[in-house]
Formats: structure tokens, sequence, C-alpha cells
């Protein structure tokens, strides 16, 4: 394993939205968050979890007919879901320079657009291991905060 990956096993939806809320709690303005991972992995648990950490109450659903939805928190949740967006030009039609910067961004299904993640983004990799267990791996460049970094690590040590 390098410098610029941890992992972690969860064995619950609990365990995978305390980690995302773990990580609400300790995000910092900018924090870009690409998760990956096949259907019913836990991507939007994840995502619930975060949401609770900033603060936002209630339930978080995927965007389905919308491409983002928008959460007013301690920060504000930018929350996407690439699954049905057909052309990356539907992102740049919506204004997706702009929300995607600032706040907390997290993207379900980013790997089907690489190429509009930024490099300070933290990739997230969730794959199933056993109908309750997930595998949760992050990845990063040195691109990305070195705070959100640190709380990753610290997660996964204690995990
Ligand atoms: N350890 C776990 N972490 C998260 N979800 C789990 C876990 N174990 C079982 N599950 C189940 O897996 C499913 C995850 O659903 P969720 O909607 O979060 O997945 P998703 O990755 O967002 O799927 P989609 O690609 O359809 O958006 C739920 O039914 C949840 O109960
Ligand atoms: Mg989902």
């Amino acid at each position: 394993m390098t410098d610029r990956e941890a992992a972690v096993v969860t064995r619950s939806e609990a365990e995978t939205a305390a980690l995302g809320r773990f990580l609400g709690g300790r995000a910092e303005d900018g924090l870009f968050l690409a998760l990956v991972g096949d259907l019913g992995t836990g991507k939007t648990h994840f995502v619930q979890g975060l949401a609770e950490g900033l603060g936002i109450e209630g339930a978080v659903t995927s965007p389905t007919f919308t491409i983002m939805n928008y959460y007013d928190g301690a920060l504000p949740l930018k929350h996407f879901d690439f699954y049905r967006l057909d052309d990356a030009d539907d992102l740049y039609n919506i204004g997706w320079e702009e929300y995607s910067a600032g706040g907390v961004v997290v993207c379900e299904w980013a790997d089907r657009f690489p190429e509009v993640i930024p490099p300070e983004a933290v990739t997230v990799t969730l794959t199933a291991l056993s109908e309750t267990e997930r595998r949760i791996v992050f990845t990063w460049t040195d691109a990305a905060p070195r705070s959100i970094v640190k709380e990753i690590q610290t997660y996964a040590l204690g995990h």
C-alpha cells in the first residue's frame, strides 16, 4: 500500500454511513469526493453519512432526475450522480465549472467521466465483499487537501 491509499472494511450500512459522517464532520471547503463502485455498494449510504456530518438533516437520496442535489449545511453539499448522465457536456451546460467549485462535492459513478474530476479529488472506491461487507478504498494525489488525508489515515488505522 502506498502512502496515497487507505482502506477500511465496513460491516453494515450504518458503518458506511458512520465513515461518511466522520468525514463530513471534518470536511473543509473545496473537498471533492469521487465515488466509484458497482450498483448497491453503498455510495448513497456514504453520502447520507457525509451529509449528517455536515449537519444536514433529513434523507439524502441520489439525484436521479436531476444531475445534482444541493444541501445547505456547515458547508454546502453538492451531490452528483453520473449514472444516468450520457454526456459530460450536460454537466458543463448546467454549470459544472461553478457547481463543482467550493463547498463539498461528492459524485457517485465518478469513473464514468474521469475527465471532469479535478486532481485534488479523493477517490473512494467501494467493493462488495459479501452481502453486508464493503471494502472502501481511498486514493488521492499530492493535490488533495492534507487535512482530510490525515483524517482518512487516522480513521483507517482505527478500523
Ligand atoms: N457495509 C455496507 N455498507 C453500505 N451498504 C450496505 C452494506 N451492507 C449492505 N448494504 C446494503 O447495500 C445497499 C447499498 O445501497 P446504496 O444505495 O447506498 O448503494 P449505491 O452504491 O448508492 O447504489 P447505486 O449505484 O444504485 O446508486 C443497501 O441496500 C444497503 O442496505
Ligand atoms: Mg447511489
